[in-house]
């Protein structure tokens, strides 16, 4: 344990500790040691309670408060593990050994510099995008390393294009054997190389989790750099995962307290059961599309306001509040306008989100020494005692993982637009080793709605709708 950082971990510690006293007396989860299929399951709106798969690699227990990956307990985890033996822990399904662990960190580490893919992401207007659609483009883009389909080996060279005017872009209206569509090649069929990567195998395993695990933050970081008018930094190498990404993100070498909250944080969003993101980028990968694709759908997934989307709303909506002195009456207010507070609540926590407990501590603790979030930190857990009081006896409304996060990355210097993007660089290591392990026995996911529209009814021509609508409403 690092004598600097050894605070950090009785934070941890003690939040465990109050975890498991208040949570002793509610019953453990029943262990289903396999699933017979077909399952029968009570399902309510947007899926709740339906089983989608069979799972090894996390698990929540939402009656008490509880999250491990792999069977190791999240506040374990937070207080010895790193996010690179989390990720190793997720992808391989054990914890590595030391020669195991440095050969993983070897890996991620080159693959960290990712010039051709920022290369072509810098040919798009970052910085009027959202973080997390630049994101989601970054994430296609290197796409390009690994798949012989994208990669240059597999474009037509430029001898074979008929014409290649950029002016005329814009211009095309029927590019199809036109002169002038830079689009359009002689067909010439192309042959693989013989080093290109077999079939989809490159994409679809193992090599490319880890690229894009090891990738994110490059792009992550790069995006805001670009939006801040500054060009990328090339990633250090000596640093780990998560110093590199926040020294790539901001410029400046974190302290080894900085770097240790930060590597908290990307642990506790590293997984969490079959949320909407997970699912999202197991549905694509069940097409046998590819893992490229798959965690662009779950940072897609993960964009929205109830779900990644919800850490940013929290901030500004602190913000907005303007002081603990408020509390009451923005509370009040909103209750009357049944407008949701955000950071509150949870499909599957009835009690207070594992993660909360962590990172409130850890805002605490960033919050006495940072002027502007110190007021932030008191105004939330003003909140946080009205909504528990109030919302949490009568809904089991407690506050989530996204409560407290802005805070601590507002104190460690990362801007409100980038918090969603810091929650997909850690979650990308869940989305990646749940879409491997379905991958393993897969079947292509196929739900069914049930149609409660009209049948049978008669088509009308255009021409004669309005009257019929007339002739039906007079
Ligand atoms: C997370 C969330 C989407 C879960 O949604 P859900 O399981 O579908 O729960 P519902 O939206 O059906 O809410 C159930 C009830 O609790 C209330 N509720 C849920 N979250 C609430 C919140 N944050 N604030 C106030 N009321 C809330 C709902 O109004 C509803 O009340 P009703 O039964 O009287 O209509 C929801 O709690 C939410 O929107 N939270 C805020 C966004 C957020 O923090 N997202 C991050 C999740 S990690």
């Amino acid at each position: 344990m690092n004598i600097r950082t050894d605070a950090i971990t009785e934070l941890i510690l003690k939040a465990a500790h109050e975890a498991r006293e208040e949570t002793a007396n509610i019953p453990a989860a029943e262990r289903i040691p396999r699933v017979n299929w077909p399952v029968e399951c009570t399902v309510g709106p947007g899926l709740e309670g339906a089983i989608a798969s069979e799972t090894r690699v996390g698990f929540v227990n939402g009656a008490r408060g509880e999250l491990s990956y792999c069977g190791y307990d999240i506040f374990d985890l937070c207080a010895y593990s790193s996010f690179e033996e989390v990720s190793y822990l997720l992808l391989y399904g054990k914890l590595p050994t030391v020669k195991q662990l440095d050969t993983y960190k070897a890996k991620l580490i080159k693959d960290r510099p990712l010039p051709h893919t920022l290369r072509l992401l810098m040919g798009f207007p970052v910085e009027e995008m959202h973080p997390m659609a630049a994101l989601r483009l970054g994430t296609n883009l290197m796409r390009h390393r690994l798949t012989w389909h994208d990669s240059d080996a597999g474009r037509p060279s430029p001898d074979q294009a008929i014409g290649a005017d950029e002016d005329s872009i814009p211009m095309e209206t029927a590019p199809k054997g036109e002169q002038k569509a830079i689009y359009e090649f002689k067909s010439t069929k192309k042959t693989r190389p013989p080093n290109a990567p077999q079939g989809t195998e490159d994409a679809a395993g193992l090599r490319a989790c880890i690229h894009l695990i090891a990738g994110l933050p490059t792009i992550a970081a790069a995006i805001e750099r670009i939006r801040d008018h500054h060009l990328p930094i090339e990633p250090d190498p000596e640093l780990g995962h998560a110093a590199n990404f926040l020294y790539m993100m901001t410029g400046t070498r974190p302290t080894t307290e900085e770097e240790r909250i930060m590597d908290i944080a990307l642990i506790l969003h590293a997984d969490h059961g079959m949320n909407a993101s997970t699912f999202a980028s197991m549905v694509v990968a069940s097409t046998l599309s590819d893992v490229y694709f798959s965690i662009g759908a779950g940072i897609a997934a993960l964009s929205g306001p109830l779900h990644g989307g919800a850490n940013e709303e929290v901030l500004k909506m602190l913000e907005s509040i303007g002081g603990p002195e408020n509390v009451e009456t923005w509370f009040e207010k909103t209750m009357r306008k049944k407008k949701k507070i955000m950071g509150m609540g949870h499909r599957v926590y009835k009690t207070y989100d594992p993660r909360a407990r962590i990172l409130a501590p850890l805002a605490a603790h960033l919050a006495k020494n940072h002027p502007a979030a110190a007021p932030l930190f008191r105004t939330a857990t003003q909140l946080e005692t009205l909504v528990v009081a109030t919302l949490g006896k009568e809904k089991q409304i407690f506050p989530n993982v996204d409560f407290y996060s802005g805070i601590v990355y507002k104190c460690l210097g990362i801007p409100p637009h980038m918090f969603t993007p810091v929650f997909a660089v850690s979650r990308v290591s869940g989305w990646t080793a749940r879409v491997l392990e379905y991958l393993k026995k897969n079947r292509i996911f196929r739900p069914r709605a049930i149609y409660v529209g009209d049948f049978g009814k008669e088509y009308t021509p255009i021409e004669g709708r309005a009257k019929k609508v007339k002739q039906t409403t007079t």
